[in-house]
């Protein structure tokens, strides 16, 4: 049977580093799911035909990192129609052996409300928006604006709002390092799977 893990939370959480960290770690599959919704947001158009049409050559572009990325990820993120194209592939993602991590927003609520695992990752806002802007070399205060409005309407949405599952491991990175972070999450999944 193979083993999930759900990781869950908002922007520059610490989500991602987690989730790659912990499939290296254990030898399972990684998806980014923000991934889809950025390449969904960027092939621009109309948001369903280009979630039903999506190909890996639009997941390999370069320019889905950036912060306009992000807010056009989380607008088309809210269609309901678009979450659902995606679902498929998800589920069929996180059933791979030995296991998988996934990321995102929605994971533990509807994705793989099934899942070994699930951790919700958080940190203060300021402390989201000081990080990203590092990463991007933009300006932290426009970040934390844009972290805002961009959380509001992940949270906000009538589907598949962004919010821990009833049995997530709250993990607030706000005042840990990535180590730190990463040793609680590898020690829950560990646990889990009878190794701790
Ligand atoms: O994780 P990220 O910042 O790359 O995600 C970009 C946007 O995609 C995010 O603001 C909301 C949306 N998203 C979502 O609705 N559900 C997911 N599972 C992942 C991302």
């Amino acid at each position: 049977m193979p083993f999930t893990i759900a990781i869950d939370g908002p922007a520059a959480s610490g989500k991602g580093t987690i989730a790659r960290a912990l499939a290296a770690h254990f030898g399972f599959h990684h998806l980014d799911t923000g991934l889809l919704y950025r390449a969904v947001g960027a092939r621009g158009g109309d948001p369903v035909a280009a979630a039903r049409g999506l190909t890996a050559a639009d997941l390999a572009r370069d320019d889905l990192r950036s912060a306009e990325a992000g807010q056009a990820a989380s607008r088309v993120a809210a269609i309901a129609e678009v979450r659902a194209e995606l679902i498929v592939f998800q589920r069929r993602f996180a059933r791979q052996e030995p296991g998988a991590v996934l990321d995102g927003r929605d994971i533990g609520t509807v994705i793989c409300p099934g899942a070994e695992v699930k951790l919700y990752v958080t940190a203060s806002d300021r402390v989201r928006a000081a990080r990203r802007a590092r990463e991007l070399g933009a300006d932290a205060d426009e970040m934390l604006a844009q972290l805002r409005e961009r959380d509001a309407r992940d949270a906000a949405r009538a589907v598949a709002p962004m919010r821990p599952a009833a049995d997530a491991v709250l993990l607030d990175t706000s005042d840990m390092t990535i180590e730190a972070a990463f040793a609680v999450a590898r020690d829950t999944v560990a646990t889990r799977l009878g190794r701790g």
